[in-house]
């Protein structure tokens, strides 16, 4: 028996339908007529089609009923499919009958030009709109992509906690809220540190969540709440590390090609671009890149004390902005792992570099095309005496790690893992300027509703 799931069809699976009878459920995103004719552009989610209505061949009901429609009602269409090269999916539909769900109120996004602002307060509406549309499609994809590409590998998903005890991204950034009797928690930066626990239980895991960071900086890559998939692997080193993330992102940027590209086409992306993002990437140590910024004159902007800015070179030891990763970028048409960070500006959990203890095993990867970081990753202290010192050092509290520490007791093996952020990910897939354009629901400094 065929259930009402299946007895629909939807518009992506219209070219092979041609001269078929078939049911649409959608929205009419427009409506335009010309003598006996009226033509409704039909959205249904998987697709748009031009659906005409000759006023001679239905019943008259009919021809009220498409004459009636306003921008975004909710409407049933039935018709024939038929071929039709300049459309463009390659095919129209000839109507025989529609049934209206209902008129919409004046809808206040129209194919005029609005503000941001104006879109981002009527972002629960703005997702129906061409270019969000396709936005959404991608970002789908992407996120299908990393599931495929670790379930494909042998990892296995385990869930880290949202609510936590303590910091993990150091602790400027945290939301925080009270729990219970058990005094504060805090809403996770990174499920990282659980993944570590875990991939001492299963080997190689991967952890894959909402992540949230209280970050006070306005910029086009900044959320405080995005999605993060970090895989952990026992017995990685920071090599093995470097190896996974180049052929993970490689994956993703030609799963979406293969799969998006009428969504790619339509955000005007330069698809020739993702394709040339294949492995091996660009690697540098910081070191390196430091040398780079000094021998190609990138100067560092540095407020005195009185207020003045002044321009210097790029001291070693100082954490890279996004103008000094924009600046080493500029060289490169694919990704560019950068390693072997200073420790002061990584977390506290990285490994050391036993042959250069001013730096620890920490990569990040950048984007191509001003994309910026999309990777953070590192080796793993599993030393559990130079752990300890870390988390004093940097003032935390001994008794909250104490689990972590744990792990550094019962068979520490060198292991490796990394975050990728999936926004990042979408923004530089996509070519979206704007990372709130790449999350349903955006959630900034500034933004909480809707
Ligand atoms: O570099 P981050 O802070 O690394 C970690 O959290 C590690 N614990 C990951 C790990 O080793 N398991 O964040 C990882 C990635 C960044 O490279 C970036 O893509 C993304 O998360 N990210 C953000 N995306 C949007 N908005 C923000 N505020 C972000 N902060 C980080
Ligand atoms: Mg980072």
């Amino acid at each position: 028996m065929a259930s009402r799931y299946q007895s629909y069809t939807t518009i992506e699976q219209l070219p092979a339908r041609v001269g078929d009878t078939v049911t649409l459920n959608g929205w009419v995103q427009d409506k335009t007529g010309k003598g006996k004719l009226t033509f409704i552009k039909l959205r249904d989610g998987s697709g748009m089609v031009q659906c005409v209505v000759f006023k001679p061949s239905v019943e008259e009901r009919v021809a009220d009923d498409a004459k009636s429609l306003t921008q975004e009602s909710s409407v049933s269409i039935t018709g024939t499919v038929r071929a039709e090269e300049r459309a463009p999916g390659g095919v129209e539909i000839d109507v025989t009958d529609i049934k209206i769900w209902q008129i919409a109120s004046e809808y206040p996004i129209t194919p005029k030009e609005h503000g941001v602002e104006f879109l981002m307060e009527h972002r629960h509406l703005w997702l129906r709109s061409t270019r969000q549309h396709a936005i959404m499609r991608v970002r789908a994809a992407v996120i299908k992509a990393i599931r495929d590409f670790f379930d494909m590998h042998g990892f296995k998903l385990m869930d880290s906690p949202i609510l936590t005890p303590n910091a993990c991204e150091g602790t400027s950034t945290l939301f925080e809220t009270e729990y219970f009797d058990l005094g504060k928690a805090y809403l996770t930066q990174s499920g990282q540190l659980y993944a570590e626990a875990s991939a001492m239980a299963l080997g190689r895991v991967y952890t894959f969540g909402p992540t949230f960071r209280a970050e006070k900086s306005k910029t086009r890559r900044h959320l405080t709440e995005f999605w993060m998939v970090e895989p952990e692997m026992a017995y990685f080193d920071l090599n093995d590390d470097m190896d996974l993330a180049e052929d993970f992102v490689e994956y993703i940027v030609q799963y979406c090609v293969q799969n998006c590209r009428k969504e790619l086409e339509t955000l005007g992306r330069d698809i020739s671009k993702l394709e040339a993002v294949k492995r091996p990437f660009h690697r540098m140590s910081y070191t390196e890149a430091v040398e780079w910024l000094h021998a190609n004159n990138v100067k560092l902007n540095k407020k005195q004390p009185d207020g003045t800015e002044i321009q210097i070179d790029f001291p070693w030891g100082e954490d890279f902005g996004a103008p000094q990763e924009e600046a080493i970028m500029t060289q490169f048409d694919k990704p560019c792992i950068i390693h072997r960070y200073p420790s002061e500006v990584k977390a506290f959990y990285m490994k050391r570099d036993p042959s250069d203890p001013r730096v620890v095993l920490a990569m990040d990867m950048l984007a191509p095309e001003g994309a910026g970081e999309i990777i953070g990753g590192s080796q793993r202290e599993d030393d559990h005496d130079a752990l300890q010192e870390r988390i004093r050092h940097e003032g935390l509290s001994e008794e909250e790690f104490q689990w972590y520490l744990d792990l550094r007791k019962f068979g520490s093996v060198p292991h490796s893992g990394f975050g990728l952020g999936v926004e990042r990910t979408v923004k530089w897939i996509t070519g979206a300027d704007h990372i709130r354009e790449v999350i349903p629901f955006p959630r900034m400094i500034y933004r909480i509703v809707p």
